[in-house]
């Protein structure tokens, strides 16, 4: 941990300063993380009573690690806690904090226009380099950003709960975000410790997706892997066996690519070669 706490990566980064905005669960989290590899942070809430809590949570979680971590080292422990604790400064004044930031993250109410009021007034204020992102679970990251004028540097970052535990990271970007944001987005994630997948087209990489599932549902397996390995031709027959008893439900109509490989003779593992290639 001191040693992402000095890497280069950060110092050599386009984001070091970064405003977290909320400092609820999700905002607490990632305030954490982004404080623990070296970012400069700035936590915003509307009270003082509330940030307080935020960095009560924040040591809390910090002191939870440093029992393990420094289990046979308690002053370099407490030395670490300190030194990314004044990583850490708090706010109720998004305004006036995001004047010298790189990067805006949301975790505030799921609320369309409670996000939309936040972002219209930080883009008056924020520096033009500054990337907006929103932690949103459900709302359209182009709906959010359409209150700003900064579409090409507004994209979405959607931390899994517990944040300093779950290394999924969904980095979303709407029709109008640039590369450069994009890939300024996915060099943070990674600066974070996280990984990292791209929600850049609305069907994501059979890779991505396996990947989305194994770090933020906890399964052994990705889907795809999965029917790999179970073989895609006994895949096919359960699904056309579910398809004849259920033709009206949508989740069991045939799948014209499991189809395709099938015939191919391209059945999975056992074959070499399914959904993914193996040696
Ligand atoms: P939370 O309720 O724990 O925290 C939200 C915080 O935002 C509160 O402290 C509140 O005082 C503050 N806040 C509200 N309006 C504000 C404003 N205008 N300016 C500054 N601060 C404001 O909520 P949580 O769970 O942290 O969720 C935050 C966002 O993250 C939501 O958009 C949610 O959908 C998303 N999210 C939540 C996950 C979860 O597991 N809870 C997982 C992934 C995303």
């Amino acid at each position: 941990i001191t040693r992402t706490l000095c890497s280069s990566a950060v110092r050599n980064a386009a984001i070091k300063h970064v405003t977290v905005i909320g400092g609820g669960l999700m905002g607490s989290g990632i305030a954490q993380v982004a404080a623990v590899t070296g970012h400069s942070v700035v936590l915003v809430d509307t009270s003082e009573d509330i940030l307080k809590n935020s960095a009560k949570n924040i040591q809390g979680s910090l002191k939870r690690v440093v029992k393990k971590k420094f289990a046979d080292k308690p002053e370099a422990g407490e030395e670490f806690v300190q030194k990314v604790m004044n990583n850490i400064s708090t706010s109720t004044d998004a305004a006036s904090v995001v004047q010298k930031t790189d990067l805006v993250v949301e975790a505030i109410v799921e609320n369309l226009k409670v996000k939309q009021a936040l972002f219209s007034t930080l883009d008056k204020v924020a520096p033009a380099h500054t990337i907006f992102v929103s932690n949103t679970s459900s709302l359209p990251i182009a709906d959010i950003a359409s209150s700003t004028a900064r579409l090409d540097r507004f994209g979405g970052l959607h931390f899994f709960n517990p944040v300093p535990m779950m290394k999924l990271v969904e980095v979303s970007i709407a029709a109008g975000t640039s590369q450069q944001t994009f890939d300024a987005l996915l060099d943070f994630t990674k600066a974070l410790g996280k990984h990292p997948v791209s929600c850049k087209v609305s069907h994501g990489s059979k890779e991505d997706i396996d990947v989305a599932m194994k770090l933020g549902a906890g399964y052994p397996m990705g889907p795809f892997e999965l029917l790999d390995y179970v073989g895609l031709d006994t895949s096919k027959f359960i699904i056309d066996g579910w398809y004849e008893k259920e033709p009206e439900n949508p989740l069991f109509a045939p799948s014209p690519l499991l189809n395709k490989l099938v015939a191919e003779g391209k059945l999975g593992k056992k074959t070499g070669e399914g959904f993914y290639k193996y040696k």
